[in-house]
């Protein structure tokens, strides 16, 4: 009944595991929820006022279908500010989440068997948008001593003549990991020479920590910014996940090849959050500011709990915000004192079920004895949760919660 190409894609993992914990809430469970992947601030008030004056203003139609020249104008003038890059109104284009820009650039670019390369550990929806085009994913594993990153040498013995593009997510969602100048130079250099294309997801650029200079992929030369479609959003850095609202930047006959995908799909992004969009990126940025104030204190804090369980080793993340520790020691040590508890996922189900603490495993991230935490959490609860995560497992015989 189904079509072989959707048999081939699983669900989003993360989704899974936030709704477990939503329904355990439901039942009057007090459950400490680490897996969201979204800020737990509120919408800034100035961006929420300009999408009610937007509606009470009418413009509620539908728009152009890569988006409103306000908006488009907002973005350039923003990339440009923190960046240098231009970007000419034809070679913008705004959909319905960066998840959205994502998947109109696979449906755009990839033909059935065209290898695109995957860093792994990889975000979750990457591999199954490939799969969804019948492209084919090719893993580039990379290391926590390394930093989580991919290297030159690994990059230019991974690209074949099949090869049609490297996916860089930069800073990483689920490891934080984020490139330096001179390691993105490296990238750079290789894909002219090999002349392949770069989708760099700079989702989280804003959010980095201790000072580090964020570097965006396209700004490395007009070489590279040719062979880069650059996507972005608003959900992370202004938290707007509700909107949905994300741009990708790139040669115009690949954005007007994405926007021929986008007209037939949603038509346009959402008219009134393209206005609040506006808003985000030429109002204040005074919430932003404090956002990730917290959210650096709240990745020491968390950083500081981990270091504490035994066997635990965490690469500290330099953007984002997640954690993504290496608990295959835990693993290990559960499944010596004869728990069924061989991989991430039991892991997982195991805190969840015994300690009520959803994180979320890293199979779906291509990377088994490690989790995903999200910081995006008040330090009470970060406390709670790291509290609850540590007596289950320093226990020595673990008994039900
Ligand atoms: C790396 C990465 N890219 C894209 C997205 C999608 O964001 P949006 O809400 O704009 O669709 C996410 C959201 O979790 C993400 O982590």
């Amino acid at each position: 009944m189904l079509s072989s190409r959707i048999k081939r894609v699983a669900g989003s993992p993360t989704l899974a595991i936030s709704t477990r914990a939503k329904e355990m809430r439901a039942d009057g469970i007090d459950v400490v929820d680490f897996s969201v992947g979204e800020p737990d601030f509120p919408t800034p008030q100035n961006i929420k006022d300009a999408a009610k004056k937007a509606i009470d203003e009418n413009h509620t139609r539908y728009t152009p279908t890569t988006g409103i020249p306000d908006l488009k104008k907002a973005i350039n003038d923003n990339l440009n500010h923190h960046y240098g890059l231009t970007y000419e109104p034809n070679e913008i284009m705004v959909s319905s989440g960066a998840k959205n820009c994502l998947y109109n650039a696979a449906v755009a670019l990839f033909n059935p068997g065209d290898e695109v390369l995957l860093p792994a550990p990889y975000w979750v929806s990457y591999p199954e948008q490939l799969n969804l085009v019948d492209a084919v994913p090719v893993i580039l594993n990379t290391t926590e001593e390394h930093g989580f990153k991919i290297t030159p040498d690994q990059l230019e013995a991974s690209i074949t003549e099949k090869t049609r593009a490297l996916f860089l997510n930069n800073p990483s969602n689920p490891t934080g990991a984020t490139y330096t100048r001179s390691e993105l130079e490296q990238i750079g250099r290789i894909i002219v020479a090999r002349d392949i294309l770069v989708i760099s997801d700079e989702i989280y650029d804003r959010i980095v920590y201790n000072d580090f200079e964020f570097t965006s992929f396209p700004s490395l030369g007009e070489e590279v910014k040719k062979r880069t479609i650059l996507i972005n959003g608003f959900s992370k850095t202004f938290a707007m996940t509700g909107f949905r609202l994300g741009y990708a930047c790139g040669p115009k006959e690949i954005i007007s090849a994405m926007a021929r995908v986008q007209s037939h799909d949603t038509s346009n992004p959402c008219s009134i959050s393209q206005k609040a969009g506006v808003e985000a990126l030429n109002g204040p940025k005074t919430a932003l500011d404090t956002m990730i104030n917290k959210f650096s204190d709240r990745r020491d804090l968390i950083l500081s709990k981990l270091s504490a369980i035994e066997g635990v080793t965490c690469h500290p993340p330099e953007g984002a915000f997640y954690v993504f520790p290496n608990f295959q020691k835990c693993i290990q040590n559960l499944s010596d004192r004869g728990l069924e508890i061989h991989s991430s996922d039991d892991l997982a189900k195991y805190l969840l079920e015994k300690a009520h603490v959803a994180v979320v495993p890293g199979e779906g991230f291509g990377a088994d004895g490690y989790v995903r935490l999200s910081y995006a959490a008040s330090a009470a609860t970060i406390k709670d949760g790291m509290e609850r995560i540590t007596q289950l497992l320093s226990q020595p015989t673990p008994t039900p919660h």
